[in-house]
């Protein structure tokens, strides 16, 4: 399934693990670039109030012919208790009707209300939204994102997983650092 990655970091976690993904399921990787100002704080207030309003950020436009591919992976943070309003940007700027669409964000603590909140947001753009995921993005769980302990995968159906490289390996890492629709708290 040809997958293309878009992904908003702005402190370079989620970078850090959808470029893992891209890798793991031989996807396409490119990353979102907000309008507005360059100054970074200036940036990160002004995504911040957005947050806080549900208000979409503009994003630059993308060299990638988003609509050459099948499934489209929207990556980011939660910022705010919902996903960044980058990721907002990019759905409502480009056409992804039709499309199978994942979610993984990264988040320091809680991204539950984020996952829910980008799966409506995928689904109101008429996508085929097949599975949101977040991670905390804690220090174990990147080491063990950038030595293989845990991996992505993809399934036929076009959801995202995140499991041990080992069966049975690193099951207290993955039960507390990632979250997945439908399970308990
Ligand atoms: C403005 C802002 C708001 C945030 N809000 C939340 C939040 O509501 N819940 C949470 O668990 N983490 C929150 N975080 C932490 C980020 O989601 C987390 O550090 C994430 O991994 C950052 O990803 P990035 O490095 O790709 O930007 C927030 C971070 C920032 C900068």
């Amino acid at each position: 399934m040809k997958t293309l990655i878009v992904c908003y970091s702005f402190s370079g976690n989620t970078k850090k693990a959808a470029s893992r993904l891209a890798d793991q399921i031989g996807a396409d990787f490119v990353q979102l670039r907000t309008v507005g100002s360059s100054v970074r704080i200036f940036s990160l207030i002004g995504g911040m109030i957005r947050a806080c309003f549900r208000r979409a950020q503009e994003v630059m436009p993308l060299e990638e012919d988003v609509a050459s591919y099948q499934r489209i992976v929207v990556a980011g943070p939660v910022w705010a208790g919902r996903s960044a309003p980058a990721l907002q940007g990019f759905i409502q700027q480009y056409a992804l009707e039709g499309k199978i669409t994942c979610g993984l964000l990264t988040c320091d603590n809680d991204g539950r209300g984020a996952m829910s909140f980008l799966r409506k947001e995928l689904e109101a753009a008429q996508s085929r939204c097949a599975n949101v995921i977040a991670i905390r993005a804690e220090p174990a769980m990147l080491r063990a994102l950038h030595s293989g302990k845990v991996q992505f995968s993809s399934q036929k159906d076009g959801k995202l997983s995140l499991q041990a490289a080992k069966e049975g390996a690193e099951d207290a890492l993955l039960r507390d650092m990632c979250m997945q629709e439908g399970q308990e708290e």
